[in-house]
């Protein structure tokens, strides 16, 4: 990795989902404006880049991971006028602005699909992936393979129209573009890139980024969750054979051009894999976002079989997601929250009362700070936001992955009762990952709604809200708001060390505990972090120390719960 403070790598990136940011209007949806008016908040906070998640015209399917055009906005959201506003109103207090790109499926509301499916002949046709149906021994029509869809059942929607299946792996609503055609490629680069960096945003994170090319046989996926019809189609979806050829041609068509950065969602791959796309010279993306971390206690192609981990594992995750850019030109992400993912502190801390979930969000937020790459914060995430308490129904969820999987896990083992043990292992996991902890709205006080909204907000607000809120935090010292500010500026007062040094773990096998250093050109920092409820002895495996940050007043030869500190070794 070279250390040379190219702003991207520098940068403090903060994640804003418009739905539940802040509503202007009292419709009870997120809003531009909403966004705007909190700028100085954002800018106040350290963060220099924004990334605003899908704000373009959209069904809202999947919350705006489903595009219909775009080139525009999402009427609830505002007009391009106000986008135009927002982008003036980042530049000018030197903040960057991302856009979410989503461009391995559009909406079924697209007009190029609405063209797509009109007739086997359209010229469109191709721009999707169409294929026709297989029969069994019974003549019953089948998919024409077994891949399941992200969002439960199988990856194919049939078309009456044109007795055709298309391709779409994730809501039925989201059909696969078909990256193979050349003219598609060149209609995506031109109406979802070049349009927006005319506009003058600064690059994008790029949706779904192992996924453009499928292998184009369309074999049956190997089975890795048994007892299912469908089966999750990785081998022959994700980092398929002409990924790198894609991302090659995308950047040098259109991101080259500009000066942007670009971070992929590409989740698994190998090492090798992953410098594919980040390595400077292959000239490709910025870097990607790996999963290690957010899916750690999962099960491979069933999320909601949640089997649990343990610290060695978690430290093995944070590794690798250092580690795989080691003595390379390559360049790497730090995040552990995002708009698919649960709370940290509930997730990875102790947030069974408010007092332990401060202490493990502070704890966090210097395990954040430290970590090589460049670092993401996700909305709420400053405040210590919690994951949605475990009272609530599952009607209280809103997240099409989440609800499907729960109506297919419910008609999979034929549950009537609510007290099945069954349904309560499984909503113990919905409880622990599912992505709407991160989608309730943004606890801004103590009114009702936590001041989110004036109306009746389109997502219930988590019941904490009037414990957990930036009014209450803003001018507390000792408040998660505070701690992430100070930590924030710690990481960038020291970016060698922090941005670009060198990862080591100390104490691999303390399952307590988490030690590690980092180093870079004579100079260290030593992080002790107790990722556990009791209370540890302090032993230093370096001498030397001088405190530089800590999440309790006073350090003492005890590390109580959840406490971390970070030093200098002098
Ligand atoms: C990505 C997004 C997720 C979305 C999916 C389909 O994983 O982060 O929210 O549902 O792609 O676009
Ligand atoms: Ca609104």
């Amino acid at each position: 990795m070279t250390k040379d403070y190219t702003w991207w790598k520098d940068a403090t990136i903060y994640q804003i989902w418009p739905a539940s940011y802040k509503d202007s209007n009292g419709d009870g949806f997120g809003d531009l404006q909403g966004i705007i008016s909190k700028l100085d908040y954002v800018k106040d906070l350290g963060t220099d880049v924004i990334w605003l998640s899908p704000m373009y015209d959209s069904p809202q399917d999947d919350m705006g991971y489903d595009i219909s055009n775009y080139q525009d906005i999402y009427p609830k959201y505002g007009t391009m006028k106000d986008m135009d506003q927002l982008i003036e109103g980042c530049h000018s207090r030197g903040i960057k602005l991302i856009l979410d790109l989503v461009i391995n499926h559009t909406s079924s509301e697209h007009e190029w699909f609405k063209e797509s499916r009109s007739s086997l002949d359209n010229p469109k046709r191709d721009w999707y992936i169409w294929k026709k149906p297989k029969y069994d021994a019974d003549g019953n029509r089948k998919p024409p393979n077994n891949w399941c869809s992200y969002f439960s059942g199988s990856a194919w929607e049939w078309d009456e129209k044109t007795q055709e299946y298309y391709l779409r792996l994730f809501a039925p609503t989201q059909p696969d573009l078909n990256w193979e055609n050349e003219e598609c490629r060149n209609a995506i680069y031109d109406t979802a890139l070049k349009f927006w960096f005319e506009k003058g945003i600064d690059g994008f994170r790029i949706d779904t980024a192992g996924l453009y090319s499928k292998d184009q046989r369309f074999l049956d996926a190997p089975i890795v969750v048994p007892g299912n019809e469908f089966q999750p189609s990785y081998k022959y979806s994700s980092n398929g054979p002409r990924i790198h050829e894609f991302h090659k041609e995308m950047f040098s068509k259109v991101t080259s051009h500009y000066d942007a950065m670009t971070v992929g969602e590409v989740g698994d791959c190998s090492r090798e894999d992953a410098l594919k796309y980040v390595s400077a010279k292959e000239k490709e993306m910025s870097m990607i976002f790996l999963f290690d971390i957010v899916m750690l206690g999962t099960t491979e192609g069933d999320k909601y079989n949640f089997v649990g981990y343990d610290l060695k594992q978690f430290k093995d995750a944070v590794k690798n997601q250092a580690d795989f850019i080691k003595g390379t030109d390559a360049w790497s992400t730090v995040f552990i929250e995002n708009h698919d993912q649960a709370r940290s502190p509930s997730r990875f801390g102790n947030a069974k009362t408010i007092k332990s979930s401060f202490k493990s969000s502070k704890l966090i937020a210097l395990l954040q700070a430290t970590l090589t790459g460049t670092l993401f914060i996700y909305q709420g995430q400053e405040i210590g936001m919690n994951n949605l308490p475990r009272s609530w129904d599952i009607k209280e969820y809103k997240d099409i992955e989440s609800i499907n999987a729960y109506n297919e896990f419910v008609a999979k083992h034929n549950i009537t009762d609510k007290n099945d043990p069954k349904l309560i292992k499984f909503m113990d996991a919905v409880d622990t990952v599912a992505r709407d902890h991160a989608r309730s709205p943004v606890q801004w006080d103590s009114t009702e709604h936590g001041g989110f909204t004036t109306g009746d907000p389109w997502m219930r607000v988590n019941d904490n809200y009037p414990e957990i809120n930036v009014e209450s935090q803003i001018n507390d010292a000792n408040s998660v708001l505070s701690f992430y500010k100070r930590a924030l500026k710690m990481r960038k007062n020291h970016k060698d060390l922090f941005i670009y040094g060198q990862f080591e773990i100390l104490d691999y096998d303390n399952e307590k505990v988490f030690t590690y250093v980092k180093e870079i050109d004579g100079t260290k920092a030593y992080i002790v972090l107790n990722f556990s409820d009791e209370t540890i002895k302090f032993e230093p495996l370096e001498k030397n120390l001088k405190l530089l940050e800590a999440n309790v007043d006073n350090v003492t030869e005890n590390l109580t719960p959840w406490e971390g500190r970070v030093y200098l070794v002098e």
